[in-house]
């Protein structure tokens, strides 16, 4: 599936990769985080490249619904369950930065967006309880909600709260953008280049497939760490959720502005304004990566809700995307445990990173410049260790926050038991005769290896059906087409490439 956003004629220009180089710092991954976080490092004067394993956008920036909004569905309210008003305030603070920084970036640069307005809205008793604590935390943290009879949506619904004049773009163009002004100023940007390792000494050493290069620091803008260290897999739930574009009759209105339901399945909704007129993109019906019997009917749902209440709606572009929810609910940034300092990352947006991406960005480049964020410490207070050595991070947690994580991993031990325990009672394929229907993907057993079979455009493949992370039992995605780990998010090729982290290594195949 392609998304709406990545299917453009022009290519983003890009450097080539010079094995041996070094830089002040290297960032790895393309996406928002990446390129935002590497533009404020050259603009300081530093050296800097990102590499990017597949194209620039490829992640979860391009297959997002792109609304920059501070009202954020019910993520306030559910902060405020864990945090005091004062943390919650914080979390406002970095995304209106975040917010303010990006739009100050499309309008010098004069990259077309769209101010709209943003609604939480409720279509249940239990989602109007909701829709009222967002009310009172958004009140009290400054954001001037109202509360709105009529959200002008074509369905009933039980209350709505209404944030004015955030923003909605082409989450591409600010990619394209990002990634001129970092070029412009002297940063080398390479595609397909996917990072292995990294190892740390007087200097960082970065792995790839296509040999190593050399910086002081490194910057891991990957979605989910494709590192272990920290054990930040553990702390962070992967989920996939929808989209779909859709033209629309001119007969049948389409509301303004950008909404999302406080129920679950989550609905999303906005509009794109195209050279061929005004569409509707829907958006919603996550669940947690590789969990899903079938994907498919997820998103066949989401496009049939859309045209039961848009007439004559009719999709030109479906699509999905992985993002990450931390157990403690606050997104992740700065130095990782164990890494003397010289690694960073930035992760756990909760779908939301159009605006906490850039402001975990402006927090890293506060990190490695010496700068001060009031916010940033609020959220992440620092702590000098007593041996003088690299200032390391305490994260704002709770006993809920701990509860959560204590539950996660819980349910992966569960969840990878019975994976293991439904491959060894796959069928046996000793003569590699099985040979699934087009766009169909299976699991059997060669003696008592899993081997994850699969058919898509007539080719069929046959590799381990065991992620390379830690061995997790992969699941077959029938939306598109990839082996998926419900452990921790790693997705693959039907051919078994990587597409998604935190694994790093292929599948090896069957044979
Ligand atoms: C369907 C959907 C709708 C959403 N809607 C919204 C919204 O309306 N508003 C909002 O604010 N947020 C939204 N989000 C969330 C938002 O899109 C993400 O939080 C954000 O795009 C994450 O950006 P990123 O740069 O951190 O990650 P990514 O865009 O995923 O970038 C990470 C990059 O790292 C690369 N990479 C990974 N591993 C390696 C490696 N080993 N070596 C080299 N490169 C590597 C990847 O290929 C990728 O390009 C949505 C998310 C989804 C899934
Ligand atoms: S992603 Fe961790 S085991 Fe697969």
């Amino acid at each position: 599936m392609t998304s709406l956003w990545l299917d453009r004629d022009q290519a983003i220009p890009v450097d080539d990769f010079v094995p041996g180089s070094t830089y002040d710092t290297v960032v790895v991954g393309a996406g928002i985080t990446g390129l935002a976080t590497a533009l404020l490092l050259a603009r300081s004067g530093m050296t800097v490249a990102v590499l990017e394993a597949r194209s620039v956008g490829a992640g979860t920036t391009g297959n997002t619904t792109a609304k920059l909004s501070l009202l954020q569905g019910t993520v306030l309210s559910a902060l405020r369950g864990q945090y005091s008003q004062k943390i919650v305030n914080a979390y406002v603070e970095a995304n209106r930065e975040g917010q303010a920084w990006l739009l100050r970036h499309l309008q010098d640069r004069a990259v077309p967006f769209q101010r709209r307005d943003a609604y939480t809205f409720a279509v249940s008793d239990r989602g109007a309880d909701r829709v009222r604590s967002e009310f009172a935390v958004s009140r009290a943290a400054g954001l001037a909600v109202e509360d709105v009879a009529d959200p002008g949506l074509p369905f009933a619904t039980r209350g709505a709260i209404r944030l004015p004049d955030q923003a909605q773009f082409n989450p591409m163009d600010i990619l394209e953008s990002l990634a001129a002004d970092f070029r412009a100023h002297g940063g080398v940007l390479v595609e397909g280049v996917r990072v292995r390792d990294v190892s740390r000494g007087s200097r960082v050493s970065i792995t790839t497939g296509a040999g190593n290069v050399y910086a002081r620091r490194v910057v891991l803008a990957t979605g989910i760490p494709v590192l272990d260290r920290g054990l930040y897999f553990a702390k962070l739930k992967a989920s996939q959720s929808y989209a779909a574009a859709f033209r629309v009759p001119a007969s049948t209105p389409i509301p303004s502005g950008m909404y999302l339901s406080a129920e679950t399945p989550g609905r999303s909704l906005r509009t794109y304004p195209s050279d061929t007129g005004e569409m509707l993109i829907a958006g919603g019906n996550g669940h947690q990566v590789g969990r899903e019997p079938s994907p498919r009917a997820r998103l066949d749902e989401l496009v049939d809700w859309t045209r039961r209440h848009f007439p004559g709606a009719e999709p030109t572009h479906t699509w999905s995307g992985e993002d990450y929810q931390a157990t403690n609910l606050m997104p992740f940034f700065g130095k990782m445990p164990r890494g003397g300092g010289k690694i960073l990352f930035a992760t756990g947006y909760n779908k939301w990173g159009m605006s906490n991406s850039v402001a975990a960005s402006l927090a890293l480049t506060a990190e490695i410049l010496g700068g001060n964020l009031p916010w940033a410490a609020a959220i992440h207070h620092r702590v000098t260790s007593p041996k003088g050595a690299a200032a390391i991070h305490h994260r704002v947690t709770s006993p809920k926050g701990a509860a959560a994580a204590v539950a996660l991993n819980a349910d992966t031990v569960m969840t990878m038991a019975r994976g293991w325990a439904k491959a060894e009672a796959a069928p046996p394929d000793a003569a590699a005769a099985t040979v699934p229907a087009e766009g169909e993907g299976i699991i059997v057993r060669h003696g008592r290896k899993p081997v994850a079979v699969s058919t898509v455009d007539g080719v069929t493949c046959r590799v381990s059906a065991v992620c390379t992370h830690l061995r997790g039992i992969l699941s077959w995605n029938d939306a598109e087409k990839t082996w998926d780990c419900p452990l921790h998010g790693s997705r693959f090729t039907p051919a078994g490439d990587v597409l998604q982290g935190p694994t790093t290594k292929t599948l090896p195949a069957a044979d």
